[in-house]
Order: C-alpha cells, then sequence, then structure tokens
C-alpha cells in the first residue's frame, strides 16, 4: 500500500473506506437528511460548540469552494476585509476577495513569514472601517501555523473585528478557539484532517454572524451560506450533494470521536513528525522551521544538496511513500511531510530508512 504523505487526500482507515459503500440514497429522502444532520452536529462536537450560537454548513466542493463560501457570504455587502497573506492560501483569499470585489485592504508578507503584529495593529487602527479580518490558521504552503491567539487580541483590541479563519488544513487536527478568537466563520474540509474523502467540505459560522446576512444580496448562487444554511436548518438541501462522501464524513467524525478527538489527533500526529524530524535531522536534513513555529500537521524540509525533489520524489514513490513539492518558487528547496491519515509511527520510520538510502548512496 502507498502512504501519501502528501496534505491531502490521506489513507483512508478501514472504516471510512467501508463507508462509501452503503446504500445508494435520494438526497430528497429522510436517510439523506439525517445523514447531513449527523456531520452539522458532529462538526461542532469536535470543538464543543453550542448548537443555539453556531452552525455547520456542509457541502460538495474542496477545500476552496469552503473559503470562497466564507468570504462572499459573511462579508456583507458594505463590509471591508483585512485579508493577512504569508503563502499561498492567503493570497487565494485575496484572489477571491478581487474575483466577487470584496472592498478588501491586503497586509502582505513573503511565503513563510511570521506574521508581523506590529504592522497588524497598524492596519486595524488605520482602517477603523474593517468589518473582518480574513487569515490562514495552517499556511500548508510552508507548514507555519500562524498565531491566532495573537491576531485575534488585536482584533479584539480594534473594534472587536471578527475573524475570518482558513481552518482548511488545522480543522480536527489542532486548537480553534472559535469563542475567544472571535470567529465569525471558519472554513475546512473533509479530506485532511478529519481523515475523509475529498468532495465535501464545510463552514462552521457563528449562527448571528449567518443572521445578519440574510438582509445582503447573495454573491453566488452556489455558494451562498446563507442558502445553505436556510435549507439545511430546515432538513434540506439546496442542490444535489455527493452522497458517498457524505457517508464517509460521517464515519470519519465518528472515528475522530472514538479515537479522542482532535486533541488525540494533535498528539498522534506530533508523534509521528518527530520521528520524521528527528530522523532527518540525523541525516543532516533541515527544518524550514523550529517546531514552536509549525503545525502537527505538515513539516517542510530543505532538500538535501545535490538532490532534485524530481529524483527524490521518484525514490520515495518506487519504495511506497509519496511526498509533496514546494509551491511555486520554493519547488527547487523545498519539500514536504505530512502526517495525516490512516498511517503509524512504524511507516514514519520506514519513510527514514528509505530517506536514508537515498541520501547516503
Ligand atoms: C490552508 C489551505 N486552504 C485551502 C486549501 C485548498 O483546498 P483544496 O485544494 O481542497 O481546494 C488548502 C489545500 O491544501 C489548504 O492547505
Amino acid at each position: 500500500m502507498t502512504i501519501l504523505l502528501n496534505p491531502g487526500p490521506v489513507v483512508l482507515s478501514e472504516r471510512v473506506r467501508q463507508a462509501l459503500l452503503k446504500p445508494d440514497l435520494c438526497h430528497r429522502e429522510q436517510e439523506f437528511i439525517d445523514l447531513q444532520n449527523k456531520i452539522r452536529n458532529n462538526l461542532l462536537e469536535v470543538y464543543q460548540l453550542p448548537a443555539e450560537k453556531w452552525t455547520g454548513i456542509v457541502f460538495t466542493g474542496s477545500g476552496t469552494s469552503a473559503m470562497e463560501a466564507m468570504m462572499t457570504s459573511l462579508i456583507p455587502a458594505h463590509g471591508k476585509v483585512l485579508i493577512i497573506e504569508n503563502g499561498v492560501y492567503g493570497e487565494r483569499l485575496t484572489k477571491i476577495a478581487k474575483i466577487y470585489d470584496i472592498d478588501h485592504v491586503v497586509l502582505h508578507h513573503e511565503w513563510g513569514e511570521e506574521i508581523d503584529l506590529q504592522k497588524l495593529e497598524g492596519e486595524l487602527q488605520y482602517h477603523e472601517e474593517l468589518s473582518h479580518v480574513a487569515v490562514v490558521h495552517h499556511e500548508t504552503t510552508t507548514g507555519r501555523l500562524n498565531n491566532i491567539d495573537a491576531i485575534a487580541k488585536l482584533c479584539k483590541k480594534h473594534n472587536n473585528v471578527p475573524i475570518l479563519l482558513d481552518g482548511v488544513s488545522s480543522f480536527a487536527a489542532e486548537e480553534i478557539k472559535f469563542e475567544d478568537w472571535n470567529i465569525a466563520a471558519c472554513a475546512a474540509t473533509a479530506n485532511k484532517c478529519c481523515h475523509a474523502v475529498p468532495g465535501t467540505s464545510f463552514v462552521i459560522t457563528n449562527r448571528e454572524a449567518m443572521q445578519q446576512m440574510s438582509a445582503t444580496p447573495a454573491r453566488t448562487l452556489y455558494l451562498d451560506l446563507v442558502t445553505y444554511s436556510k435549507n439545511q436548518d430546515n432538513n434540506g438541501t439546496p442542490f444535489t450533494q455527493s452522497i458517498q462522501t457524505f457517508y464517509a464524513l460521517a464515519e470519519a467524525l465518528d472515528e475522530l470521536k472514538d479515537n479522542g478527538g482532535w486533541q488525540a489527533r494533535q498528539k498522534q500526529y506530533w508523534n509521528r513528525m518527530n520521528i520524521v524530524r528527528d530522523g532527518l535531522e540525523k541525516l543532516n536534513i533541515k527544518p524550514l522551521f523550529n517546531k514552536e513555529n509549525c503545525s502537527c500537521v505538515l513539516n517542510a524540509f530543505h532538500l538535501p544538496e545535490g538532490l532534485s525533489y524530481e529524483t527524490l520524489h521518484d525514490k520515495l514513490k518506487a519504495a511506497g511513500f509519496v511526498i509533496y513539492a514546494g509551491q511555486g518558487g520554493l519547488a527547487n528547496s523545498l519539500f514536504r511531510i505530512s502526517c495525516m491519515g490512516e498511517i503509524s509511527e512504524s511507516d514514519m520510520e520506514r519513510f527514514i530508512d528509505e530517506m536514508g538510502k537515498i541520501v547516503n548512496t
């Protein structure tokens, strides 16, 4: 079996794989509504969010659709968002704002740079009119876990600006303080830390924020969260959902709960990642960041001198491991390793053995 060390899709557990084979369903029948409601409830349970205050909206699409739904559905027509960039996905939030003509300002950083809190405070002070701050939690471009605690404190200090969080590669494995951080919405996906299959995404939003958007005209037909939320609260769905991927997500969320929730998953990922970091260190392969700045989900490493990514990738693939390239300008200098999915610590040890064979020949 190939071990996927890319940041999703992940190696599935047998339990989740079998769930894909459950009976065919019509999305207008009660059985589907039960499935959808189960997912919505279980999504809130991951971070123990009360249903009176929060709602999980689930729909068909990849992580980007959740980002796009969040940005288009939570920022009112007269709103303005400050987008913090320090990687591909922060920049993608800006692309979405541009495409939909959403009023925005950008706090740009180079990929991987730590978010400059002084500059952020300056922007928050200067732009008193801001309705939201949008930021990526775990910037998968480099593995940096952005310091949302510090960002949220500044947002609170300046007009209590709510946060739109891209939690696509952190939801279910990193701490997300929905209340403390004054989150208006968090976008995420089934096929990363939730351990289900690609095809289903979701946004968890504050009900009050959703309610306020009812008065604003929709910017999009298919990704409008107000439409989804009204339909799903009334035991319906506006469009045909990807039923088999819903089955998988429902099972994966049960499995997450049975296995000890996001806290246990975070610990498990770190146990795996520590094997990778320590093993690569012994081979003189350096991580991009110290552990304190990294997510447990994915870490980036410098390519050893004289070894191209393609050669490393192909040799590892032949040995049964799929790794991930650096993006854009980082393609020739970095490779990335993710610890998600139904893999084991001994898989990570075997991976290090294979790395040793490649590096030492
Ligand atoms: C932080 C983050 N946001 C958004 C996305 C986009 O997700 P997708 O490729 O599923 O559309 C990714 C994908 O890796 C991601 O890591």
